[in-house]
């Protein structure tokens, strides 16, 4: 057995043992989930700045970003995905920042777009994007290999989507973002809102109004406590029971199976026809028991729970020469560790403040 150092965020010496060891297409944790995502991001740069994730309080002209030489290149990111989707990752995500922010940000996709899983199924590979560039980008996107896209929408009114977004940015340019990436025949389009109370919960109904019939699938997502920097407060919070209430009272509802194990959103149709939409709850009720995504960071960390406080630095082994074998024997042991459930810990604190969603389900659908 070899030793492998790996540093944390603070750059404090970690080291994990690492049998050089191969994948086996199955890796599961600490409470037997599987990996099957990864999330990777390309930049931490972003053209919004919007309220609830990068606050121009913090996020302003001093704020210093990575420098060029600390973001993985696209051959460091193929590489460590190619071992990822051996240990049985199926998802790919490309996040930011802003993913089409990063610099040929196509060739990555072709590179990625052409990995199989071990069964010789081509991935689930997507990106999620605040839409600004997507008008532009589409087809390039579409051409590269990209399946499909989830866009980021807070508000259809254009002075709260401004507000949010805090860059004067309009509304109509990431529709037309949308309607590009359907027009290109990028599928199954999903586009999230952040609800965040007394800043965009009055256009929960419009929204769902405008994507009801249409080909993309709205989603609600609760305002988390993510980061350290946007000052959450549980009283800012619109709970996805509330929203579904809110909508159902006009747009009858009824549940929905989830698409997958662990899918983050859970499922409404309209009892019309008119097509469904999503809640992610991960406040009120955490879906961490099924949680089998991994994030790996800009510079090349690799997070095992969105709310983690410390990576583990994968770059360092990838520039210190490392063989395939040590690296894949490292995301073995980093995966078998994990414990993670930090939703699931909170929402348990917060139990006595919401109706779990499961009950309103019941009470508003007659079970
Ligand atoms: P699909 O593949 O389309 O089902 O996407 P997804 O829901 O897995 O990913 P997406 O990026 O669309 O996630 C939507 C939102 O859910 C994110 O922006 C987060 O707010 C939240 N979310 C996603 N993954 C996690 C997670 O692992 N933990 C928590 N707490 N929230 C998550
Ligand atoms: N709460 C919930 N979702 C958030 N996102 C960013 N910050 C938050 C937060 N505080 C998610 C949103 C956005 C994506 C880029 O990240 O879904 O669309
Ligand atoms: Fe954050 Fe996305 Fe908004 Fe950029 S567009 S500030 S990454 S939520
Ligand atoms: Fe997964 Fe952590 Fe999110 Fe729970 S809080 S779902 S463990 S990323």
């Amino acid at each position: 057995m070899k030793i492998i150092p790996v540093t944390d965020v603070r750059h404090k010496a970690a080291t994990i043992p690492a049998l050089a060891e191969a994948p086996t297409g199955l890796l599961t944790d600490q409470l037997t989930r599987p990996l099957r995502d990864l999330r990777i991001s390309v930049t931490d740069r972003c053209n919004f700045r919007c309220v609830y994730c990068m606050p121009k309080q913090v996020f302003d002209k001093n704020y210093v970003f990575l420098p060029q030489t600390d973001l993985l290149s696209f051959e460091e990111i193929l590489r460590l995905a190619t071992l990822f989707v051996a240990h049985g990752v199926e998802k790919i995500r490309l996040t930011g920042g802003e993913p089409l922010l990063r610099k040929h940000i196509e060739k990555l996709i072709a590179q990625l777009s052409r990995l199989t899983t071990p069964e010789g199924r081509p991935l689930d590979l997507t990106l999620t994007t605040n839409g600004a560039l997507l008008a532009k980008k589409a087809q390039s996107l579409k051409d590269a290999g990209l399946r499909r896209v989830t866009v980021s929408l807070d508000s259809l009114d254009d002075t709260t989507f401004r507000r949010m977004n805090d860059v004067d940015f309009p509304v109509t340019d990431v529709l037309h973002g949308i309607d590009a990436a359907h027009a290109v025949g990028l599928s199954s389009i999903k586009v999230n809102m952040v609800v965040k109370g007394g800043v965009n919960d009055q256009e929960i109904l419009p929204m769902a109004r405008h994507f009801k019939g249409s080909p993309f699938i709205l989603r609600f997502i609760e305002y988390m406590d993510v980061g350290a920097s946007n000052g959450w407060q549980m009283d800012e919070v619109i709970s996805s029971a509330q929203v579904i209430e809110r909508i159902h009272a006009h747009m009858p509802l009824a549940p929905i199976e989830a698409n997958y194990a662990g899918e983050t959103a859970a499922r409404w149709r309209y009892l019309d026809g008119g097509g469904e939409v999503g809640v992610i709850s991960s406040v009120t009720q955490s879906f961490c028991h099924e949680c089998t995504r991994a994030r790996l960071s800009t510079e090349g960390k690799l997070f095992t729970c969105l709310f983690a406080t410390q990576g583990h630095d994968l770059r360092a082994l990838l520039r210190a020469g490392h063989t395939d074998a040590d690296i894949s024997g490292a995301i073995s042991h980093l995966w078998r560790a994990r414990s993670d459930r930090y939703s699931e810990l909170r929402s348990q604190q917060t139990a006595n403040l919401e109706q779990p969603l499961r009950r309103v389900e019941m009470s508003y659908i007659g079970g």
